[in-house]
């Protein structure tokens, strides 16, 4: 208290006197590291620091005059000089107390901005030579008073919104406005909350003009900061009481309503919706905005769309299987048993997928690749996928991929699009009801792309671990996990499926069934279940072995059992029909191959072969293609012209080529066989690849091509029970290509009898079943010319099945046949 009273006679009390006091040469320090001093105004601190201590113990008790430095740097108990900053302020010390031996509180007052000259003494405290900064004169200009006004707005905007700044402040403030600039400065420098530099910064700025400035800058930006942060307190405010209002306000309505007996039905069906969207394993967010589209369901009237829309989306949420599941049991032997009783043959598939299933059990995860079953349709790759799924005790549900060229099909439409709905994958799930099914996706390699979007980056991400548990549809809005679902993949062909999704797959390749297997798959599938399905015993119906063959070869020519089943489908539809319609339950009913007419109509693939006889121009390739392997027709013309070529028929580009160069191969061996020249260069010729829509392409064709070409202009007739494949070169060597067991297997069910093959393939051969390499005879060639001695048979004498061949005799029995054709076709 001493300390107080002695000070403060000592101060004159205009303050104006205080400005023109002369600095000391010499005063003490006292450094200050978290605040700032400014001319004009107060600073009430603790000093505890022991330097300062001993300042404020060492100094005379007259002297009420220090010099107050920010300290920007260095250590607090142990300042150097250098850590002062350069410009202070003199200060009056109103009140030095002592709160005990080494604490004292200390109020100072700020007079005038000072520079530090030089320093006299580092110990035991700072004492240094000042000189005082001239304030600048200032004119009282316009720009000053607007600034003024300005910084005085602002702040009295930042005091009103945030409650840190107290009213005391403005009207300080407001009463010495009149005081000019620099000291107004000044003043709102000391009042606001600035971070320590910025108020040193405005220390240091002994322009006033400049100070206001800077001032006017921050200030703006804290409101900025005030006004956000009372913003979002105000909306978590309301927010809040909205839904307590919300809540309370419908409890009451529906009192009342029920008092007066008209409850609003809309509202009460709303109401059914409330649990249940609570118990949903969703996040908050979520639930949050399925909240609010109960509510105002409950608005609407029941019969407006907009109440359709929101109801069919809730509707959809909950019928998702958010956590319904099935549990897996994985027993190896008993999946094995389960494929073994489900397919017929396919042992080596059957094997790969038994180790894929132990992989899976091993790792107890679904991270793996996905299989992807590729081959021609009516292998059994939807239906293996349907087994799997039964050895592991897991639904199944078959998504068909093929022809989606919209990415909203798997992804779905927005619930803002007309008669939106979730995709492909989702409607699954809730087809299915459960989230770990085995999900088929099926004719991956036929997906599509248009302007809307790429459905196969939809699937990348379905397929992809790292992504897919979080999938996203955009009619549900809510991410749903996919990550325990099992995925498999059919194709018909590999190279069509985009290669990202490729890259993720595991390829297992179903190739097709020999007439053998075909048959045994009919006999111990295919018809005990179309039985069934038609409500027939096996004692009602007896199908005959031959029959069945006869169905094989002359209905169907596929590399599957499509077809097949859907023949005997048929045969069987109509004897159910006869056993409903008839009498006789008892009957059984015997299908002989004779009676195969009468139910499938005429033989359908008779012509192909059949009716084949050797002839000039035609030569019969092997073809592969997404339906398995097909036997291809080659036919040529000649015409007289000039040597061009002309080909038609569904064929790409390296076929043309190909067309080519048989083309000149040939020409350039004519004298070899026996062609002259002029046959060349005096005729056009005319390739065409008939039968079928399906587009052929590859250099595959290159010996058959080649073969044709001799064979017109030889004028030699080619083998009809010849097959033949290989790319040939321009020298006329054959070289090897692929896809060799389904050729073969193709060849086998066209009744072919001998197969040319490139001499490169001979290994691929060991592939095809026993059953049908035993029915060929396999002929490896290095040269063209070994085809054309084999397939081409000389002029006059043919050798065909054991009987000699004469010209005329040949082409007499081929017009009595195209007679004969002409006569069925007219119907005599
Ligand atoms: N090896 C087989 N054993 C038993 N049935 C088979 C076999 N292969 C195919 N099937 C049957 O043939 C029909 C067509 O098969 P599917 O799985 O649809 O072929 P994909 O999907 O390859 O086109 C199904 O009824 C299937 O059960
Ligand atoms: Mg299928």
């Amino acid at each position: 208290m001493a300390q107080s009273n002695r000070g403060k006679p000592q101060l004159p009390n205009n303050s104006q006197d205080w400005m023109d006091l002369d600095v000391p040469s010499r005063l003490p320090i006292i450094p200050l590291v978290s605040s700032v001093l400014f001319p004009g105004g107060v600073l009430s601190l603790q000093v505890g620091i022991d330097r300062n201590v001993r300042l404020l113990k060492s100094l005379p008790d007259d002297q009420n005059l220090i010099a107050a430095f920010c300290q920007k740097t260095g250590d607090k108990e142990n300042p150097r000089a250098e850590d002062l900053s350069q410009i202070g302020v003199l200060a009056a010390i109103v009140q030095r107390l002592p709160l005990s031996s080494d604490r004292y509180q200390l109020f100072l007052q700020g007079r005038q901005r000072v520079e530090l000259v030089q320093m006299l003494q580092n110990e035991p405290y700072f004492e240094a030579q000042l000189r005082e900064v001239a304030p600048r004169p200032i004119p009282k200009g316009v720009k000053t008073d607007s600034l003024m006004n300005k910084a005085m707005t602002l702040f009295e905007k930042l005091v009103e919104s945030d409650s840190k700044y107290s009213n005391e402040l403005l009207n300080i403030l407001r009463m010495n406005v009149s005081e000019g600039p620099d000291t107004f400065a000044d003043l709102l420098s000391s009042f606001v909350n600035f971070p320590l530099e910025e108020k040193q910064l405005l220390l240091e700025t002994v322009n006033p003009i400049e100070r206001i400035e800077l001032l006017i800058d921050w200030i703006n930006r804290d409101l900025g900061r005030a006004t956000v942060d009372r913003e979002l307190q105000r909306q978590i405010q309301t927010s809040i009481d909205r839904r307590d209002r919300e809540n309370y306000l419908r409890e009451q309505l529906r009192i009342i309503q029920d008092e007066l007996g008209e409850t609003n039905a809309a509202e009460r069906e709303a109401d059914t919706y409330r649990d249940r969207i609570e118990t949903l394993p969703i996040i908050e967010d979520h639930k949050t905005t399925l909240r609010r589209e109960v509510t105002r369901m409950g608005q609407l009237s029941q019969s407006s769309s907009d109440y359709a829309v929101l109801k069919g989306h809730l509707d959809t949420v909950l019928q998702v299987p958010w956590t319904q599941h099935t549990e897996d049991r994985l027993d190896l032997q008993k999946a094995e048993e389960i494929l073994d009783a489900r397919h017929h043959g396919l042992d080596k598939v059957k094997e790969r997928v038994l180790e894929f299933l132990a992989v899976l059990k091993l790792k107890g995860d679904l991270k793996g690749p996905i299989l992807c079953f590729t081959g021609p349709p009516g292998v059994g790759k939807t239906s293996l996928g349907a087994a799997i799924a039964d050895a592991l005790g897991r639904k199944f549900v078959r998504m068909a991929v093929g022809g989606v060229t919209d990415e909203s099909e798997i992804r779905g439409h927005r619930k803002t699009y007309i008669g939106a709905m979730p995709g492909k994958l989702i409607s699954s799930y809730m087809q299915i009801g459960v989230n770990n099914p085995l999900i088929m996706i099926d004719e991956i390699d036929k997906i599509g792309k248009d302007f809307r979007g790429d459905p196969s980056s939809a699937l990348l991400e379905v397929l992809d671990p790292k992504q897919n548990h979080a999938f996203v549809d955009r009619y549900l809005e809510i991410p749903f996990d996919l990550s325990h679902t099992l995925f498999i993949c059919t194709a018909n062909v590999l190279d069509m499926i985009p290669s990202p999704l490729r890259d993720r797959m595991e390829v297992i390749r179903l190739s097709g069934y020999t007439e053998n297997e075909k048959l045994a798959i009919a006999v111990k599938h295919l018809i005990p279940e179309l039985l069934e399905n038609h409500g027939l015993t096996a004692d009602q119906v007896k199908i005959d072995e031959d029959a069945i063959l006869l169905i094989i070869r002359d209905y169907t020519a596929e590399a599957g059992v499509r077809n097949l089943e859907r023949n005997l489908a048929t045969v069987l539809r109509k004897i159910a029909r006869k056993v409903a319609s008839g009498d006789e339950e008892t009957k059984t009913y015997e299908v002989k191959t004779d009676d195969i007419e009468a139910y499938l109509g005429l033989v359908k693939f008779e012509h192909e072969f059949a009716e084949r006889h050797p002839e000039i121009g035609v030569s019969t390739g092997l073809a592969w293609t997404q339906f398995g392997g097909e036997i291809m027709f080659i036919e040529a013309t000649r015409m007289p012209g000039t040597g061009r070529t002309t080909v038609t028929g569904q064929l790409g580009d390296v076929m043309r080529e190909s067309v080519q160069a048989a083309y000149s191969y040939v020409r350039s061996k004519a004298h070899e066989i026996d062609i002259p020249e002029k046959k060349f260069s005096e005729h056009d010729i005319h390739i065409h690849f008939p039968a079928g829509a399906i587009p052929k392409d590859g250099p595959s064709a290159g010996v058959a091509i080649a073969t044709c070409i001799a064979s017109v202009m030889g004028e030699r007739p080619v083998r009809h029970d010849i097959a033949m494949t290989g790319e040939i070169t321009l020298r006329g060597k054959v070289l090897s290509v692929g896809g060799i067991k389904e050729k073969v297997m193709a060849a086998h069910r066209a009744n072919i009898k001998t197969v040319l093959l490139p001499e490169g393939n001979r290994k691929d051969i060991s592939e095809v079943p026993e059953e049908t390499k035993a029915a060929l005879k396999f002929v490896f060639v290095q040269r063209v010319e070994d085809v054309w001695k084999e397939a081409l048979i000389p002029l006059y004498i043919i050798k065909d099945h054991d009987r000699k061949y004469d010209e005329r005799e040949y082409r007499a029995e081929q017009r009595e046949k195209t007679d004969r054709a002409t006569e069925r076709a007219e119907g005599r």
